[in-house]
């Protein structure tokens, strides 16, 4: 297949590298492709400059988000930062129309005024905004009603998503949710091709909201085991 990811963080590199590696086509989306080239430094979490990243990975192609977008056939994936995806997806809207958008970004605001600030070994916590009332998830799907938007991935790290068996030999659990059942279906055997065998469907897109508030318990848990520990969350019912 033809397959879109959006990001060229971390995460978008992981679902990148694992989609060609499972023999698909894959177009990653920056906002400009010549100054994404043109870094030379790491970015904030340390990757490498995206051209030697893509250097070693040969057969993925970089475009604009709108252009990766309009090259898949049905599926693409949101890894843009959270607090700039509704902006970036909405100016893309065309390229999305009817289209599956897995969507794992978490609307986080950086450097955010806090009155009580959650400190952590690099800097505060970010803020989340939406949330409680509202999830990025819901934003998105209200914006781009012609676009099947279903959230997934968003509970772990993408590393891991796209190699779940590195954990517990791939016994835990991972979510869908989203209005459309036959989009659902799309995300599952997606995440059937990289190894999941227990995907819990948590119904409409409204669960976005426990799925992005997640993130604080992900945090607090992970900077428990520390860096590089990576986990899962298996629902035992
Ligand atoms: N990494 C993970 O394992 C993980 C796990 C769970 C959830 N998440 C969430 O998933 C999202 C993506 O995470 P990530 O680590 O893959 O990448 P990221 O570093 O958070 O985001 C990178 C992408 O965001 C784009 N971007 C940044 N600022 C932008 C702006 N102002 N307008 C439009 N696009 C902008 C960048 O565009 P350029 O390509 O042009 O630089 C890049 O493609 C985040 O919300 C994160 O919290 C990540």
């Amino acid at each position: 297949m033809k397959i879109a990811v959006l990001g060229t963080g971390g995460g978008g590199r992981a679902h990148a590298a694992k989609l060609a590696a499972l023999g698909h086509q894959v177009y990653v989306g920056t906002r400009d492709v010549e100054a994404t080239l043109a870094r030379t430094e790491p970015d904030m979490m340390g990757n490498v400059p995206y051209k030697q990243w893509l250097a070693d990975h040969p057969g993925i192609t970089l475009r604009t988000f709108g252009d990766a977008a309009a090259a898949s056939d049905e599926i693409v994936i949101n890894g843009i930062d959270g607090h700039n995806a509704l902006s970036a997806l909405t100016g893309i809207a065309d390229s999305l129309s009817g289209k599956v958008l897995i969507d794992y970004a978490v609307p986080y605001i950086y450097g955010a005024e806090m009155e009580h600030p959650w400190p952590t070994p690099w800097g505060t916590m970010p803020k989340m905004d939406p949330c409680d009332t509202d999830s990025l998830g819901e934003q998105i799907q209200r914006a781009l009603p012609d676009v099947k938007v279903v959230k997934s991935f968003v509970t772990q790290e993408q590393e891991t998503v796209v190699n779940p068996k590195a954990i517990a030999g791939g016994d835990h659990t991972m979510f869908v949710a989203g209005e459309n059942t036959d989009a659902k279906q799309t995300a599952t055997d997606l995440l059937t091709a990289y190894g999941w065998t227990d995907i819990l469907d948590l119904g409409g897109i409204v669960s976005a909201r426990g799925m992005e508030m997640y993130a604080h318990m992900h945090s607090a848990i992970g900077l428990t085991l520390g860096l590089g520990n990576h986990f899962g969350m298996k629902v035992i019912r």
